[in-house]
């Protein structure tokens, strides 16, 4: 099962890639992840891929293709895996297309502007083990303590409102039009993620088939 979940930021496509990376025991690939932990570790990568970053731009296609080429090539992607973030410009879904890989399903998540900006805007992240929650929506058990591994919560620095309209501008920019792109290949399902993490949760695995 190979699966490609498509969102504008904050949509909630780390949220949802976790219960269904859970439910199909699929690795997650977060292209978003991978480039957070390069900048953690000051890699090359990291220290390019965060000049793009923090201006809410996406990371040159070259360098993204490569990174997931890589990644999906290891043994644990050889049953199946769950690409979230990526494809994000149709170069980088013609790339995928051109490697021969099969996907059988693209979802998508659909949210509108004002309850994004509301999401990122409350969002905490783990500073040791990138665990995600938020102030309202998914509070940690104690304030400010991530429950998975005990680090402190902050807020990403992409979460900034500065960040948050330059991020959305490009996602309808370059990654909006990859929608139109799988529909025309019969390939894309859609899941408004408007309501509550539970009920939306429900609604993608209802959508995948589970
Ligand atoms: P990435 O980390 O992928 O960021 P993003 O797409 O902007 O998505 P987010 O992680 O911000 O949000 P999400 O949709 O995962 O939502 P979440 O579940 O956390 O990428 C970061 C950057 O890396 C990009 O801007 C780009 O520069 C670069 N990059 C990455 N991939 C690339 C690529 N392929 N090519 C080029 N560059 C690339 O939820 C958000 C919040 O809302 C959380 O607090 C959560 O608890 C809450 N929440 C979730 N669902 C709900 C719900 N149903 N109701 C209420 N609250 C909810």
């Amino acid at each position: 099962m190979n699966i490609i979940l498509l969102g504008a930021p904050g949509a909630g496509k780390g949220t949802e890639a976790s219960k269904i990376v859970d439910t199909y025991k699929l690795p997650h690939i977060s292209t978003g992840d991978i480039f957070r932990e390069n900048i953690k570790n000051q890699t090359p990568i990291g220290v390019q891929a965060k000049s793009y970053i923090d201006q809410g731009l996406l990371v040159p296609d070259e360098v993204t293709c490569k990174i997931v080429e890589e990644r999906i090539s290891r043994e644990d992607c050889k049953n199946g895996y769950m690409l979230d973030g990526f494809p994000r410009t149709i170069a980088q879904a013609e790339a995928l297309d051109k490697s021969g890989i099969d996907i059988d399903c693209v979802l998508t998540l659909e949210v509108g502007d004002e309850e994004i900006v509301e999401r990122l805007s409350g969002r905490l992240e783990c500073k040791i083990c990138g665990s995600s929650f938020h102030k309202d929506h998914r509070k940690p058990k104690a304030e400010g303590v991530c429950d998975n591994c005990g680090g402190t919560l902050r807020t990403r620095e992409d979460d900034k409102p500065d960040v948050i309209r330059a991020r959305l501008k490009t996602y309808y920019e370059q990654t909006a039009p990859l929608k139109e792109f799988y529909a025309k290949k019969g390939m894309l399902k859609t899941v408004i993620g408007k309501n509550e993490i539970a009920s939306t949760s429900a609604e993608v695995l209802k959508v995948l088939g589970v």
